[in-house]
């Protein structure tokens, strides 16, 4: 007997008697069956609805089987074909199978060995249906590297990364401090046909003007005092695939001109060398700078600025994907409970309460922080509100009412250093002072960078 899902079945032969008896045949047991007496009908019947398999027979006068067989497959490539063959006529077969046909029959065949082969091509493309779904449950697991969020606007932010993947533009990626913009950026080169090059990352904020320029462009050996060997750069690094400029709003002036003459052209020349080299990147840029303010201010270069914002993407700050802050808390928690070895499993529902109402300035990273340290301090199988003493604090409503200044700001500067992370240059712009002041003051309260 066939199989309970109802499958459709296209019987194709000029024959009248052959048509009604194999159809008969089919229908007893229990196919839906349509019949066709030449090429031409049978492809406007596939035309107008899908058959999960198609019985051709090669010999017709109209148009053969083998050429319905190439057009059918065309124009619908999921039916399965079975061919009809007349005994002798092995070189018929072989081309069947060439042109795509699951297999043949030789004519005459028993009912029986039709109903066989008929199970096998229904089993084949359950198959190949299940490791298509598979295969896409999978795809969408591993599609966007560690993004987790399933949030309205995170799923608008996946179908933008695969939207500009497609596409060699030059990408800005804008959003506050931890709120995932390199995840993003390595999510855009991962679903681009450029994955199999290399993703280049520099952070454009961590070197000085003259590093910068040999980092990006490279430098020939004895062009400076330290230049004992020649050195390729960032650019010629990613030749074929991504370069990733992190803080570009903390280019300088100077950088800022030459890399908008980069971008343009493509073409550079290594520090201290003459020779112009081409390489072939795709640029994303990312920054937690207001730029338009910073253009305001004359410190970022107004063409620069257009020719990387060529398609602008946002990352939404965590306060406004709340619905996201319990999945990505059990995400850090299994990564960093599976690293410390520890069997914490859950988070206590006050504590994931809690952690929704704080507005998390640091974003996605200041609550990795968070989950990884209570990891570290917690005990037993869940994570309290008492492994997050800040969330505690904040819960209780702040008491500082007998703190001293200098209490207050001690407090304030290792909150900021916590939730910005290692970029000092980020939290000394953030609490408004120099470099050289935040730095004293690290040393004067003894906080941890
Ligand atoms: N949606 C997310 N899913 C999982 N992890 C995330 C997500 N967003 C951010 N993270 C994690 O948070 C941390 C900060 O992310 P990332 O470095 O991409 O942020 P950023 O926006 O580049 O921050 P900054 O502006 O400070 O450089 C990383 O450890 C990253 O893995
Ligand atoms: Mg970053």
């Amino acid at each position: 007997m066939l199989p309970h899902k109802k499958i459709r079945i296209l019987v194709v032969d000029d024959e009248p008697s052959i048509r009604e008896s194999l159809s008969g045949w089919l229908k007893r047991s229990g196919s839906e069956v349509d019949t066709a007496p030449d090429g031409p009908t049978a492809l406007a019947k596939c035309e107008a609805t899908h058959f999960d398999i198609a019985l051709i027979d090669v010999k017709m006068p109209e148009m053969d089987g083998i050429t319905l067989l190439r057009k059918l497959k065309e124009l619908d490539p999921d039916t399965s074909v079975l061919m009809m063959t007349a005994h002798g006529d092995i070189q018929d077969a072989v081309q069947a199978i060439k042109a795509g046909a699951y297999d043949y029959l030789l004519k005459p065949f028993e009912l029986e060995e039709l109903t066989f082969t008929i199970n096998k091509m229904v089993e084949m493309q359950t198959l190949a249906m299940e490791n298509l779904i598979l295969k896409d449950r999978l795809a969408s697991v591993t599609r966007f590297e560690n993004l987790v969020g399933q949030s309205p606007p995170m799923l608008k932010l996946y179908e933008t990364i695969l939207d500009v993947a497609k596409t060699d533009a030059t990408v800005l990626i804008t959003g506050e401090t931890g709120t995932g913009k390199e995840l993003v950026a390595r999510a855009i080169h991962a679903q681009s046909p450029r994955c199999y090059a290399p993703f280049i990352a520099i952070n454009c904020g961590a070197f000085t003007e003259h590093l910068l320029e040999s980092e990006l462009f490279g430098h020939e050996k004895g062009a400076f005092t330290d230049a004992k060997y020649t050195k390729k750069g960032r650019l010629e690094m990613a030749n074929g695939g991504t370069l990733f400029l992190d803080e570009v709003g903390d280019i300088s002036m100077k950088m800022q001109i030459d890399l908008l003459r980069v971008l343009e052209t493509h073409e550079f020349t290594r520090v201290g060398g003459t020779a112009v080299l081409k390489s072939d990147f795709r640029v994303i840029a990312a920054t937690n700078q207001d730029l338009q303010e910073a253009i305001r201010r004359k410190t970022f270069r107004q063409d620069l600025y257009y020719r990387l914002n060529v398609v602008h993407i946002h990352v939404p700050p965590l306060r406004e994907r709340v619905e996201d802050i319990p999945l990505l808390a059990q995400h850090f928690l299994r990564r960093y409970a599976t690293e410390m070895k520890k069997k914490i499993d859950s988070i206590h529902p006050k504590a994931l309460e809690a952690m929704q109402r704080y507005p998390w300035p640091g974003n996605v990273r200041e609550l990795e922080n968070a989950i990884e340290r209570a990891v570290v301090v917690g005990k037993g199988r869940q994570i309290k509100l008492s492994d997050l003493p800040f969330l505690q604090a904040a819960e209780e409503g702040p008491d500082y009412t007998d703190l001293s200044l200098e209490e207050m700001e001690r407090r304030h500067i290792a909150r900021v250093l916590a939730a910005k992370g290692r970029n000092l240059s980020h939290v000394a712009r953030v609490l408004r002072i120099n470099r050289s002041t935040l730095y004293e003051k690290i040393k004067k309260y003894g906080l941890s960078t």
